[in-house]
């Protein structure tokens, strides 16, 4: 988009997801709260993850690439994309370099996911809370708001924190997501997750997403009411 790309095979990229990738690609997403499904996808794409809005897939001959795709009446593309611009080149996010109707091409981050860490036992050192701290304040710096950063959106990479997902930085209202999980990580998964080495089951991991989610949406009620009346 506005960055050099490493891969110099960038146009034969988009010429690849135009001829190959969109005609073959079907995805559902059924709930805007569960991951898009990959219905069928032609060879030799790959899905490397999924997300509530959009499949994330890659073609062999281009390893360092990845391509968003959203999943059909999912909006916010066009807002991910402008996400991007603002965050330019920071070491905790990766960039944009095409973006097309419905996707874009990023930077392919090796990492793992905060999920998929806890569900192999994968470690997640402080210093990976340190650098999405970093990159979050260095997001509000450009205007942007550390929105919707839960499990699925960051990940570790040789000991190092990264941010995956930034397609709901540009919604102004407070997201309390990422303070949580950092208190989680700090209450439950330092004292008691890590030094176990405990592989937490995805269906636990899937329980704990939805009471979080019904946490959240009580607690917003509550703070909608506002304070009870006094009695008296
Ligand atoms: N640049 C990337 N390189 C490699 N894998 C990625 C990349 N971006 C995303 N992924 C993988 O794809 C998954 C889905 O991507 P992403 O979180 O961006 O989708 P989303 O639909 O916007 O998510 P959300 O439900 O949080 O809105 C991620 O959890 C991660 O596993
Ligand atoms: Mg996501």
């Amino acid at each position: 988009m506005h960055e050099r790309c490493l891969d110099q095979n960038l146009p034969d990229l988009v010429q690849r997801i135009h001829d190959q990738l969109l005609p073959g690609l079907r995805l559902h997403s059924a709930d805007p709260h569960d991951p898009v499904r990959v219905l069928s996808l032609r060879q030799p794409w790959r899905s490397l993850g999924s997300g509530n809005y959009a499949a994330v897939l890659n073609h062999p001959h281009h390893p360092d690439l990845v391509v968003k795709v959203y999943a059909p009446g999912r909006a916010g593309w066009e807002q991910e994309a402008e996400v991007y611009r603002r965050i330019g080149t920071h070491p905790s996010f990766t960039q944009c370099f095409h973006v097309g109707e419905g996707y874009l091409v990023l930077g392919r981050l090796h990492g793992t996911t905060f999920y998929d860490c806890l569900r192999k036992g994968i470690p997640i050192p402080p210093g990976a809370i340190a650098d999405i701290d970093a990159g979050l304040a260095y997001a509000v710096s450009r205007g942007l708001h550390g929105n919707d950063v839960h499990g699925r959106n960051v990940m570790v990479h040789q000991e190092r924190g990264l941010i995956a997902d930034i397609s709901d930085f540009l919604e102004p209202q407070p997201c309390r997501a990422w303070q949580d999980l950092r208190w989680a990580y700090h209450t439950v998964y330092r004292p008691l997750i890590a030094p176990l080495g405990l592989r937490v089951p995805g269906p636990v991991l899937d329980g704990v997403r939805r009471s979080y989610r019904l946490y959240r949406r009580l607690r917003a009620w509550g703070e909608a009411a506002g304070p009870p009346a006094r009695l008296g």
